[in-house]
């Protein structure tokens, strides 16, 4: 490790320009502080908003970085072993949606996995690409979605060999890797581009017991989400270049488009400063995460009703590796679902989780966590398991997966045209101007700009029998449904 990653180059001049005591009579009108009420300064502090300033030259602009940012963002490639860092202020959508910008033009056909996050979604839409969608192999007795196989991907290749791009979600929100590696040999001896989703991988990095992260496996754009795992906050994300395929120009032009002229600097130096963090003590904190989550895994495991999986029950279709500081606690066992065992462990234990669903609720072990952190975790979930049981486990219900509807026109086209809502029989050869997605397994049904069959109709009025949470539609009784005019 340099000798420079043990400063903070952005957040060191906001420092100094705060000392140096300049008078303000600039933007932001609180300036720094003066006219802050009460409570504005004790949420930010004095020396937050003394720092929360902008547009002086010696603290550069992140739209054209030639100073301290430039030197910040060049620091944070060097760690994560990129060519280049982009800081973006707003979130991984942020980084997404340029990514996908920068990546493809209007027309170009783009490889995505079916179930991947809407900002994915969105940027597809804003860069008017089509997408060609891969379903993701479904893990039935986990209820949630894998990775994308190799085989699924080296399949649509081969349909569509003259795609611009591949996007890959790695590793998924429970932690799990497909072989990223592989699929970007595959893409690569195409002539297409990999485009990776890793806003649940900022630690992969920082130990070698986790899944390899998307620059080391060869990606050339790679969206991640600092705030998600590591310490800086919330909106704040990197995304990482390597390689020639796009140029590092686009990236920046297209960034700057989708960007703030008065970005945060309170925002911008916590990135900064989590790549300081994370150069210093990143593998300390990451190797005692995974140390405390495969504690709290065993533990779980001894537990009458819950169960963990781990590396152990890898190697199924889209599922290589896994990255263990993900606990997925399987509940059902106790005849609960997720959402319930989330109210009971919240209100009860005062835990809260990252995410449920109808199986399980899903906790994060983070490079923030202790002993103490991880011991409370266990002791609560070890009370709960005696205390809450409410019956036998359900029998589980086969996920079925429907066809992938006809694409009649793009994303973006489908956007921009007037839409109405129709009865839901109504809407049966009308082209879908909402998506439609059941959780789990959180895959959509229909997207905007494809045809809407009976079978599809049927698919959904069978599957929102079972009570299965639906997202997507304006109206979520399924009464009316909205398509194109
Ligand atoms: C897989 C995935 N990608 C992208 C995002 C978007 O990240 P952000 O909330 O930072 O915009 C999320 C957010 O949850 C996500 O889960």
């Amino acid at each position: 490790m340099s000798e420079q990653q043990r400063q903070a180059p952005l957040a060191d001049a906001m420092q100094a320009y705060a000392a140096g005591g300049a008078l303000a009579f600039h933007t932001p009108g609180h300036k720094q502080g003066l006219g802050a009420d009460p409570l504005l300064r004790k949420l930010i502090t004095e020396e937050g908003l003394k720092q929360e300033v902008s547009l002086m030259a010696e603290l550069d602009d992140l739209n054209h970085p030639e100073g301290c940012i430039k030197e910040a963002e060049q620091l944070a490639a060097e760690l994560w072993g990129a060519e280049h860092a982009f800081f973006m202020v707003n979130g991984t959508t942020g980084a997404i949606h340029t990514m996908l910008m920068a990546a493809l033009s209007p027309g170009d056909e783009v490889l995505v996995p079916r179930n991947a996050h809407r900002s994915i979604m969105g940027g597809i839409a804003l860069a008017g690409a089509r997408p060609i969608y891969m379903q993701p192999a479904v893990d039935e007795k986990l209820g949630i979605p894998m990775g994308v196989t190799t085989e699924c991907v080296r399949g649509t290749i081969s349909m569509y060999p003259s795609a611009k791009a591949v996007v890959v979600v790695y590793p998924t929100y429970y932690g799990v890797a497909n072989d990223l590696e592989a699929i970007v040999s595959l893409a690569h001896e195409h002539g297409m581009t990999v485009l990776v989703d890793e806003a649940h991988g900022a630690h992969l990095k920082f130990s070698d017991k986790l899944p390899p992260d998307a620059i080391a496996c060869g990606a050339d754009l790679v969206a991640q989400s600092t705030h998600k795992t590591l310490g800086s906050m919330t909106q704040t994300s990197m995304l990482f270049l390597q390689g020639n395929r796009v140029e590092a120009e686009r990236v920046r032009c297209t960034m700057s488009l989708l960007t703030s002229t008065s970005p945060n600097y309170l925002l911008m130096a916590s990135l900064d400063i989590a790549r300081y963090q994370m150069a210093k003590e990143g593998k300390l904190r990451v190797g005692r995460a995974l140390w405390l989550s495969s504690l709290a895994r065993s533990e779980v495991n001894g537990m009458d009703g819950l169960w963990c999986f781990g590396q152990e029950y890898m190697g199924g279709p889209g599922a290589k590796t896994l990255d263990t500081s993900k606990l997925t606690v399987q509940v059902s066992g106790m005849g609960l679902t997720g959402a319930e065992a989330e109210q009971i462990l919240r209100w009860k234990y005062k835990l809260q989780c990252e995410l449920a669903d109808t199986k399980n609720v899903l906790f994060i072990i983070s490079m923030a966590d202790t002993e103490e952190t991880a011991d409370l975790l266990i002791r609560a979930l070890r009370d709960f398991s005696c205390t809450e049981r409410r019956g036998e486990a359900a029998p589980d219900v086969p996920l079925q997966l429907s066809e992938i509807p006809l694409m009649e026109c793009t994303p973006r086209e489908a956007m921009f045209r007037p839409s109405e809502a129709v009865s839901f029989e109504d809407a049966k050869g009308k082209i879908a101007a909402e998506e439609i997605n059941f959780y789990p397994p959180g895959i959509p049904v229909i997207v905007p700009g494809e045809r809407i069959t009976g079978g599809i109709l049927d698919y959904i009025r069978k599957t929102a029998e079972l009570g299965i949470r639906v997202t997507g539609p304006q109206d979520t009784t399924l009464g009316t449904l909205r398509v194109l005019c």
